[in-house]
Formats: structure tokens, sequence, C-alpha cells
């Protein structure tokens, strides 16, 4: 990406992210809601931690872009942006966990089990996820029945066991099994692509677009999210633990094949251009109006974090 285009980018990723983020601040305050008998004070203060510190918000995002494609957005769509985005965070907290990749760091703080302890740090993860749900099912996001089943659905096809902890699953496996490239990148689609993916359906299926598009940006999506995978795990190789806010050089210490590391560096980076190109391509339909969703492509192909 050129400079200017770039700076831009970044005002417009820092713009949304500020967005969900205040709404985030508010559906995770300690006050209960209608339902709710009681919020524990330190079961909130871990999830907050644990969401609450800093993230990219790239999915809610590419959520938020998508829809505005079909000419949706408001409250109601950063509401659905907000519950993808718990989910992520609930991911990221339980990745960390000691039995997982035993991570101290993230987001440059002490992980949600450093910073409070295990059991709570499960429990935030627990809590994140199903609260998303009630956030996609609650009558407060104006959406109408139909389209909020329809997301229920996706997210839990995303999350689940076949999707992102299903590919967790695969990729604990893998430092004893050892996957072959295909097997490496149907984890990957899993474990990472699949919430992207549903970050990018998810706003084609909020603004009500046919098939056929719904069907361009779930491709697209997928395309995203083997590159932001590929590109974590070059991170992985290359950056320091100060530029990315984790830990690094962890694949390697734990014996976990990679593409990064199967093939290098130099690899990597031409597989993740040529990702892009067949990304932008999934964007034609959409002409100049997925500008953004292009740059979006990009930017996770070039990241620095
Ligand atoms: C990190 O995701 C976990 C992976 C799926 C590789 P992000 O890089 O989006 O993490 P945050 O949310 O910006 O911290
Ligand atoms: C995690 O992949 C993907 C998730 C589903 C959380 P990694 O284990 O590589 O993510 P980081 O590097 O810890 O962020
Ligand atoms: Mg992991
Ligand atoms: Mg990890
Ligand atoms: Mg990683």
């Amino acid at each position: 990406m050129k400079a200017d285009e770039s700076s831009s980018f970044e005002t417009r990723l820092a713009g949304h992210a500020q967005a969900v983020e205040s709404l985030l601040r508010r559906l995770l305050d300690n006050r209960p809601r209608e339902g709710e008998l009681h919020r524990p004070e330190g079961l909130f203060a871990a999830m907050r931690h644990g969401v609450l510190n800093g993230g990219k918000r790239l999915r809610p995002f590419l959520l938020v872009e998508s829809a505005a494609l079909f000419d949706m957005g408001g409250e109601a769509v950063l509401r659905v942006a907000a519950a993808l985005e718990c989910v992520h965070c609930y991911s990221l907290i339980h990745d960390d966990l000691p039995a997982m990749d035993d991570d101290d760091l993230r987001r440059g703080q002490p992980t949600v089990h450093k910073a409070f302890d295990e059991a709570t740090a499960i429990l935030a993860g627990d809590s994140l996820l199903t609260y998303a749900f009630d956030l996609l099912a609650s009558d407060e996001t104006e959406l109408p029945a139909d389209i909020r089943l329809d997301l229920i659905r996706r997210l839990a096809r995303a999350a689940g066991p076949g999707g992102m902890a299903g590919g967790q699953a695969l990729d604990l496996e893998a430092e004893r099994t050892k996957p072959d490239e295909a097997g490496i990148l149907t984890l990957q689609a899993m474990k990472t692509g699949a919430l992207i993916r549903f970050a990018c359906e998810a706003g084609a299926v909020a603004g009500r677009a046919s098939a056929a598009d719904r069907e361009h940006l779930g491709e697209f999506g997928s395309a995203i999210g083997l590159a932001f995978q590929l590109a974590d795990d070059l991170l992985d190789l290359t950056a320091s633990t100060e530029a990315m806010g984790k830990a690094t050089g962890k694949d390697a210490t734990a014996g976990k094949a990679t593409l990064a590391s199967l093939h290098g560096v130099d690899w990597t980076r031409r597989q993740l251009s040529g990702l892009i190109a067949q990304a932008e391509e999934l964007l034609e339909p959409f002409a100049e109006k997925a500008d953004v969703l292009r740059q979006a492509a990009r930017f996770i192909a070039e990241r620095q974090r």
C-alpha cells in the first residue's frame, strides 16, 4: 500500500475500532441487564481486560465495511461486530492459557490468566462466548429475527468444533502429528479463517445481499483469512515481541509446522501477494465500492503487528 493510502486506511480502522470499543465498554460494565441476576465484579473485570486492551479490531472492521457495501450500518451492525469481537477475544484468552499456548503477554499486557487467575480466565472466555450469542439474539439488536437467526447459526458454526475451536484442536495436535501442507491449510482455514470469513459474510447477511454476493464475500473472507494466518506465522518468525505485543518465535519452539516455517520467508511473502490478488479479484462485482475492503486485504498481508 502507498503511504497516503495506508495512513487513510489506518485512520478509518481506528475510527471503527473506537466505535466498537465504546459499545463494548458499555456492554461489559458491571450493571446487570434484564434477565441477569448480578454481574460478578472480578469476572467482568477479567472480561474487560481480555477485550478492552487494544486489539486491532480487524474483524469488526471487515464486518462493518462488508455491511456498508449493501448500504447497511448503524448500531445494529455495530452490535453484531461487537459480538464477533467477543468471540475473537474469548479465543485469545483461551489460546493463551497454560494448557494451550501458555503465553504471558497479549496486546502488550499480561494475559488474562496472569492478570487474574486461570479459573477466572477460563470463565471470562466462556462468558464472552455466551454473551456474544446473547447480543445477537437480543431484541435490542434491531435486525429482523430471520437475519439474527442466520447470524447466530453462522457464528456458531464459524466458532464451533467445525470452525475455530476445531481448528485450535487440530493446531494443538499438529505439534505431534506434523500435518502436511493440505492439513495445515485446513487447520488454518478453521482456526483463523472461519471467524474472518464470518466477518465478511455477516455484513452481506445483515444487508440482505443476494446469495451470489454473500458467496463472493465469503470467498473473499476465506482468502484474507488464510493471508491473515500466513502473516501471523511470518511475524512469529520475523517480528519482535515489542512490535507484536505478544511473544514471538513460539511456533518454532513448540515444534509447530507452519507454512512460513516450512517454506521460508520469501515464499510466504510471494504467497501473500498471490492471495491478495485473488482476494481483490473476488471483489470485482462490487467495483470501486469495495475499495476499502481491497485496502483491508493489503493491510492484512503487509501488517507489521
Ligand atoms: C491474533 O489475531 C490471533 C490470530 C488469529 C492469529 P489478531 O492479530 O487479530 O489479534 P488482535 O485482536 O489484533 O490482538
Ligand atoms: C490462534 O493462533 C488463533 C486463535 C483461534 C486464537 P495463534 O496461537 O498463532 O495466535 P497468537 O499468535 O497467539 O495470537
Ligand atoms: Mg495458538
Ligand atoms: Mg497463540
Ligand atoms: Mg501466532
